[in-house]
């Protein structure tokens, strides 16, 4: 074995000690208690698991959490109403409403409802725009974490090629704009991508977003590349990565796990976009 572990769970752990302490100091200024509401609606198991970690991760920082548990029969009426209310909710800095929602509810319709200040996703429109104008805003929470993650290896961003798997409104996208705020040069690549092996043969950092398992093969790999695995599928009830680890960490320089990589961050950065839409305050 040859690369470094970017270890996801560890770093977000470090994050979160971080913004328990500043969260502290914005109460003991201020009076103000970030808080986050989560809204699920008819989940299956998986969500359901994920929205409890938010829940714990909130608190376990110190911010207070309001979550919405709905049956799948809801409506999107229903939902749009309390996002208003939410949208006027002073200890209410933060909504998320989690994904995918039941059939026949417009996602997007739900999404754009959100103040984009509270908007701590970052998928409403105003907030995408802006970082596509390299102007400050609520990024996506796993793009956010990907580049924290790279930022740990010590390795300047500056100026490496960038290469990109997947272009999804939630992580391909953002994290290329991400990843050119840090003047990379990046590649984006998706399913219609002649070649994609000649690709990140170049690639001094790959992101990986495919939700494809085994798509980056050790041999595709430069020799001292950083590899982050954003991949997620569940294979046999176990979540896969795109990338196939034990090869992989034979060529790279760093690489993250599968579970415990860029997963733990997405969390960790959902609390630091609460912090900051609070501070906004
Ligand atoms: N479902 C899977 N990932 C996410 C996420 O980052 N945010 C929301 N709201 N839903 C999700």
């Amino acid at each position: 074995m040859k690369a470094k572990i970017l270890d996801g769970k560890k770093i977000a752990k470090e994050i979160k000690e971080k913004l328990a302490g500043e969260i502290e100091a914005l109460y003991n200024s201020s009076g103000i208690v970030p808080g986050l509401a989560v809204v699920i609606a008819g989940a299956d198991d998986a969500s359901l698991v994920y929205v409890d970690m938010k829940e714990k991760a909130c608190t376990a920082v110190g911010m207070y959490s309001k979550s919405f548990r709905l049956p799948s029969t809801v409506t999107q009426s229903e939902i749009l109403n309390i996002i208003d209310q939410l949208n006027h909710d002073e200890q209410i800095h933060g909504i998320l409403i989690q994904l995918p929602l039941p059939e026949g509810i417009d996602e997007k319709v739900i999404s754009n409802r959100i103040h984009p200040e509270k908007d701590i996703d970052g998928f409403h429109p105003v907030n995408n725009g802006k970082l596509f104008l390299g102007e400050d805003s609520l990024a996506p929470c796993t793009p956010l974490g990907i580049i924290e993650l790279i930022k740990h290896t010590g390795i300047d961003i500056s100026g490496k090629h960038a290469v990109v798997i997947g272009r999804s409104n939630i992580v391909g996208k953002p994290a290329g704009m991400l990843l050119l705020r840090e003047n990379a040069t990046v590649t984006l690549c998706h399913s219609k991508t002649k070649d994609l092996t000649s690709i990140l043969k170049s690639a001094d950092i790959i992101v990986s977003a495919a939700g494809i398992p085994n798509l980056v093969r050790g041999d595709m790999i430069k020799e001292d590349a950083i590899v982050i695995d954003a991949g997620t599928r569940v294979v046999d009830n176990k979540l896969v990565g795109d990338v196939n680890y034990n090869e992989a960490v034979m060529a790279a320089s760093w690489i993250t796990p599968v579970p415990g990589g860029v997963g733990p961050m997405t969390i960790a950065m959902l609390l630091q976009n609460t912090l900051k839409a609070a501070l906004k305050k």
